[in-house]
């Protein structure tokens, strides 16, 4: 398959399948179209078995029986009047029964094909259970740890959000909708859900357009291009006009500017919530308000079935706005074949957990963890070295809690935990010493920590494992406080006082903020929440079978008052230098209000982050030499092109990914200090030197200036190349005009 290709076209709004089926259809018929029903624990409940009858629901969520799911789209197709099959709609977020790493972790990976392959998986297993449509991927750019759902994000940069983001959609369309692996992808929540304020769950939020268009809606475009089917709406209001109710973003911007015709779905009863905003009186005006911003399907909810009949009876909405939303809908049930083929045979997949699903997980969890300290070198252990390891902590053991959020279908029986895997890679040869520590993450209790650091004591190298668990991310899972829960720091300090190495293996839904134990811990392996086969790759990274390869997707605060902290953040009026702060330990008493360097930053903290966005180390280390551009000075609309030397400098080969950020100097609105344009996973053997290109196009510099359209500016640009936001390495160059 080729994997930089969009989706392929589909059936359009207007086939004549599509209008002929719509000329056939009741009033009541067609806002049925509109209505999801939700399945879930009642199933094939009495409600929804009229519904199906009687033609009047287009979708039902949360049904994975297989059986039931045929038996639903049997009532549809063989006993409702006109026989129109159902959407299956499911939250396949990172995985099926497979589980893979959670998005945020896949972001770490910097690998769109490992994510296509991710996604592919998860279609597959779904299809099988007669889901056809994911509510994935999830793009709201996060720049907000405590916010729980930073988890299903890519993290906190648009571009790399936006390059996942269109891998995951092709991997779950496949080469086509009409593959019976293929779902039908949702990108969601359209816009701008990641910044809810103070990173509370469903809470306002309050994004500029400039800022909507040049952060929070580019990773949404790219699905778009990459043919994403849907899109489902935002539970936030949006400076003042909730997503749900935003006719600027589902008309202007979706359909007019982006000239998609995907089908938009509301989140999760968000019409009905019109009215708990305040937006709307009663469910009457929510519906009136989400249909005509053009919101196509109600997502559980009621309003468009209690109130549109009404609403078009009284002339209030034109009847033509429900048929477009219903030819959306009809569209695609015809691209995904449902009329021809609505039943799912379960016996042509293969089974849930097949080896190559395995695999593709085992391999995105060895993708995404990122290894941020390595003192002395103290990893990769050797086995051979070693007579004794202790395996302490909460999550060494925790094989639900490494699935992490969004798993409703996974099974934990599938998961491998890292006691399990380091078992079962050096058991032979080495004895592993076990003890929890702490009953869970959050577990206060201190009377373990002592029999932990005995056998800390006795042991050759601790491997820590700590973290959260899953439920303490995920939708409405936010914490104001992102330190490691319960007595965990005090769990790292007892270990370290013993002598031994010790080793963190840090299995989370967020960057957590860990000043008060990365001093204690001789390394440190970010590993989020890595799914069913978290622990073979926990084990082979640590043990050297494999290397660290993950970059972080998201800043690391040191303190959570530091939040949002993020790489490509505006350079301010007076922009902080190490020569311009001061520690608040160091400031005279009295010294004069003055006396600082009157720059942005905190006196507690500084203004960089524990560790930046796109940081990472492996077992080998890469230096960058000769950058330079073909040409400095480059013509408006053409495209800058650069090259640089990378070598591998140490002794074993290794991954490293390189990544390419430019700053525009001067623009028509102010620009970040950097922002990432591009970035490549390259392999390198022990020694070898590779050239590395980048081509930056004229759409690459481009940006939305003060009327809100995207365009490159002539001026002059830094452009930097390394293996973090904080490469040093840089050339310049400039665009001018004719
Ligand atoms: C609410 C969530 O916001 C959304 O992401 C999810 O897809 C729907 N519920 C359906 O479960």
């Amino acid at each position: 398959m080729d994997r930089s290709r969009p989706s392929p076209s589909r059936v359009e709004i207007d086939d004549p399948r599509v209008t002929s089926l719509l000329g056939e259809m009741t009033l009541t018929e067609k806002i049925g179209q509109l209505h999801q029903i939700n399945a879930g624990e009642a199933h094939l409940h009495d409600h929804l078995a009229w519904a199906l009858r009687e033609g009047r629901v287009g979708s039902v969520i949360n049904e994975v029986e297989v059986d039931i799911v045929n038996e639903m789209q049997r009532m549809a197709v063989e006993e409702s009047r006109l026989g129109v099959p159902l959407l299956i709609g499911r939250d396949v977020i990172h995985g099926f029964k497979t589980v893979m790493p959670i998005p945020l972790a896949q972001a770490a990976s910097w690998d769109p094909p490992l994510v296509q392959d991710a996604a592919r998986i998860a279609a597959r297993e779904a299809a099988a259970s007669g889901v056809n449509w994911t509510f994935s991927p999830m793009l709201d750019v996060s720049r907000d740890p405590r916010w729980g759902r930073i988890a299903e994000s890519f993290g906190e940069d648009p571009t790399l959000a936006g390059a996942l983001g269109a891998a995951m959609v092709r991997g779950y369309q496949g080469d086509s909708l009409a593959n019976p692996v293929s779902l039908a992808a949702c990108a969601k929540h359209f816009a701008g859900y990641g910044a809810v304020e103070g990173g509370r769950d469903y809470a306002a939020t309050n994004v500029p357009e400039n800022e909507l268009r040049n952060v929070y809606l580019p990773p949404f475009q790219a699905a778009v291009e990459a043919g994403v089917a849907t899109l489902m709406t935002s539970f936030s209001d949006i400076d003042g006009v909730p997503a749900t109710a935003n006719r600027w973003l589902l008309r202007t911007v979706l359909r007019d500017e982006w000239g998609s015709d995907a089908m938009v779905v509301s989140d999760w009863d968000s019409v009905r919530q019109l009215a708990i905003h305040g937006l709307a009186a009663n469910d009457r005006e929510s519906a009136y308000q989400a249909i005509t911003a053009g919101v196509d399907m109600e997502m559980h909810g009621e309003a468009y079935v209690g109130h549109l009949e009404a609403l078009i009876g009284q002339g209030v909405v034109a009847l033509e706005l429900i048929d477009q939303a219903v030819a959306r809908i009809l569209a695609l049930k015809y691209s995904l074949h449902l009329f021809d083929r609505p039943y799912t045979d379960v016996g042509s997949f293969p089974p849930p957990g097949a080896a190559d699903a395995r695999a593709v997980a085992k391999r995105a969890a060895l993708e995404s963890a990122v290894l941020v300290k390595n003192a002395s070198d103290v990893l990769p252990l050797n086995a051979q070295a070693l007579d004794r390891l202790a395996v302490i902590g909460p999550l060494a053991d925790a094989a639900h809690d490494q699935l992490g959020t969004w798993i409703f279908d996974g099974d934990p029986g599938m998961s491998i935990t890292p006691l399990q895997a380091l078992r079962e890679l050096v058991g032979d040869h080495v004895d592993i010493a076990y003890e929890p520590a702490l009953a869970t993450s959050r577990d206060r209790d201190m009377q373990r920590i002592e029999t932990a650091a005995t056998l800390a004591r006795q042991a050759d190298a601790v491997v820590v494992c700590l973290g959260e668990e899953a439920i303490l991310s995920g939708e409405a899972h936010c914490r104001a406080d992102i330190d490691l829960p319960g007595a965990q720091t005090a769990l790292v300090r007892g270990l370290a006082e013993e002598g031994r190495p010790v080793i963190g293996v840090i299995m989370a839904g967020r960057p957590l903020t860990l000043s008060g134990v990365v001093e204690h811990l001789d390394a440190v392996l970010i590993a989020w929440h890595g799914g069913a086969m978290a622990g073979p790759a926990i084990a082979e990274l640590l043990f050297g079978h494999a290397a660290p390869s993950g970059k972080l997707p998201a800043s690391f605060p040191r303190m959570v008052g530091q939040v949002p902290i993020y790489h490509s953040h505006k350079r301010t009026g007076k922009p902080p230098s190490p020569e311009t702060i001061a520690h608040i330990d160091d400031i005279d008493p009295r010294a004069p209000q003055l006396s600082l360097g009157m720059t942005s930053f905190h006196l507690d903290a500084g203004y960089t982050p524990l560790f930046p966005f796109g940081y990472g180390l492996t077992y080998t280390t890469f230096t960058y030499h000769d950058l330079r551009l073909e040409q400095a000075r480059v013509r408006l609309g053409e495209d800058v092109v650069a090259h640089v030397e990378l070598e591998n400098t140490g002794s074993r080969e290794g991954v490293e990914v390189v990544q390419w950020y430019v700053r525009d100097l001067v623009g028509s609105v102010t620009r970040p200090v950097r922002e990432l344009k591009a970035f490549e996973r390259v392999h390198l053997a022990a020694g070898e030197r590779r050239s590395i290109t980048c081509r930056l196009t004229a759409q690459d510099l481009a940006f939305a200036g003060r009327d809100g359209r995207r365009r490159a500016e002539a001026g002059e640009f830094h452009l930097w190349v390394g293996g973090d936001s904080q490469a040093p390495v840089r050339a310049d160059f400039w665009l001018e005009d004719d």
